[in-house]
């Protein structure tokens, strides 16, 4: 801390810690200065240095040396999948505070060994799950605590894109990122469902990952980031899974980077519960947002829509800002008073040994068994 402020460090200065990290930090300044920043290619920490960085930031391109610096406090692991395990638990052990981004890990193994350096620490610890801060995720999740559906017994978790596979960073190195699109963009539709459900006690997984397209030049046209390079492409390019709870309910998970469907919808779920259903319409790839609960009414089946509240440019009004930042301040907030993040590490968890049992069992063709 200095002049009561908290000493942030990013580890990892590329997409997602230009887009959502730094900018969400600086909108936190009364509580935070961006001190340190680290990158592999140390023009692009030398680059958000200047941008985003306190008076006197310093620049690394070796995490463990970053990790020496005694006025660091929190640390944001922004790299990709791989690498958030042994950076993780290597800032734990400096005794940071930790949020790495998603998902938790590449595997539950590594995962575990995260959650034993954070229990090991008394440091907080997060994974960045921003749309749980979405208005409309917030929403649904106030209405299944109050007990609007009542219980939740079926769920399909959406992460489906068209032809939106990404072509910057190393998303396609599956030894780099752990997985394609179940893992990168399915992790965020599991956890929102789960959150919503509050149910975190999965027993049993079957899981069917495709690479079709991925490798088709022809199927590379028509994407949303311009062509990738069939070539160099390792991953899968969608996969399923269907997963049984302990109290029986059932969750179906849809992901892909690339499928022949009319509609992509991303970051979102559809829950069915005894009293009522809802569903998320939109979700993070869509412009705003379309939360619809279907329920009976005065003996008719009713669909009642959850309309955007809107916003203006540059002015938070009600809303309180955009997710990125709603996520930074709760964060930030947590660490100050001591109080619980909303993204807690035992739930991240399970969404890490969910798809990687997904994974599992379409390798091993049968179906995964969870404690
Ligand atoms: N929350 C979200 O919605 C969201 C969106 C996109 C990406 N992400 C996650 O963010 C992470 C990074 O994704 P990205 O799109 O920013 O990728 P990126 O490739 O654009 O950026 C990663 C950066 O990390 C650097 N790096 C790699 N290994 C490093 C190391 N050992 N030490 C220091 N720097 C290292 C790379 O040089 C690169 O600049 C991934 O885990 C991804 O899943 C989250």
């Amino acid at each position: 801390m200095k002049n009561g402020k908290l000493q942030v460090a990013v580890i990892g200065c590329g997409g997602i810690a230009n887009q959502k990290h730094f900018p969400a930090l600086k909108s936190q300044e009364d509580k935070c200065d961006i001190v340190a920043f680290c990158d592999t290619l140390k023009e692009r920490a030398e680059k958000a240095a200047e941008e985003f960085g306190a008076e006197g930031a310093k620049v690394y391109e070796d995490y463990k040396q970053l990790l020496q610096d005694p006025e660091i406090d929190v640390v944001h692991v922004c790299t990709p999948n791989v690498a958030h395990c042994p950076i993780t638990v290597a800032a734990f052990e400096a005794g940071k505070h930790v949020l790495c981004e998603k998902p938790m890990a590449a595997s539950t193994e590594d995962a575990q060994k995260m959650m034993d350096a954070w229990k090991k620490s008394g440091k907080q610890f997060t994974i960045g799950y921003q749309n749980r801060f979405r208005t409309d995720a917030q929403a649904l999740k106030r209405a299944c605590v109050e007990g609007k559906l009542g219980e939740v017994y079926f769920a399909k978790a959406h992460a489906v894109r068209r032809r939106a596979v990404p072509t910057w960073g190393v998303f396609p190195d599956k030894s780099k990122q752990g997985g394609g699109p179940l893992i990168d963009i399915g992790t965020h539709a599991l956890d929102i469902t789960l959150w919503c459900m509050d149910n975190y006690k999965p027993v049993s997984v079957m899981g069917s990952v495709f690479e079709k397209l991925g490798h088709l030049p022809e199927a590379t046209e028509g994407n949303m980031f311009g062509p990738w390079d069939p070539e160099t492409y390792e991953v899968e390019d969608s996969a399923f899974g269907f997963v049984k709870m302990e109290n029986g309910a059932t969750i179906f998970l849809e992901s892909a980077w690339a499928l022949n469907v009319k509609d992509s919808r991303e970051a979102a779920t559809t829950l069915c519960g005894t009293k009522a259903g809802a569903e998320m319409v939109g979700g993070m790839s869509q412009e705003g947002y379309d939360l619809v609960f279907n329920e009976t009414t005065g003996g008719i089946l009713t669909e009642e829509h959850i309309s955007d509240t809107g916003a203006i440019a540059f002015f938070e009004g009600a809303n309180g800002g955009n997710d990125a930042t709603k996520e930074c301040k709760q964060w930030l907030e947590a660490i100050l008073n001591n109080t619980e993040s909303l993204v807690k590490p035992e739930q991240a968890f399970v969404v890490t040994q969910i798809l990687d049992a997904i994974y599992k069992s379409a390798a091993e063709g049968k179906e995964i068994k969870l404690n």
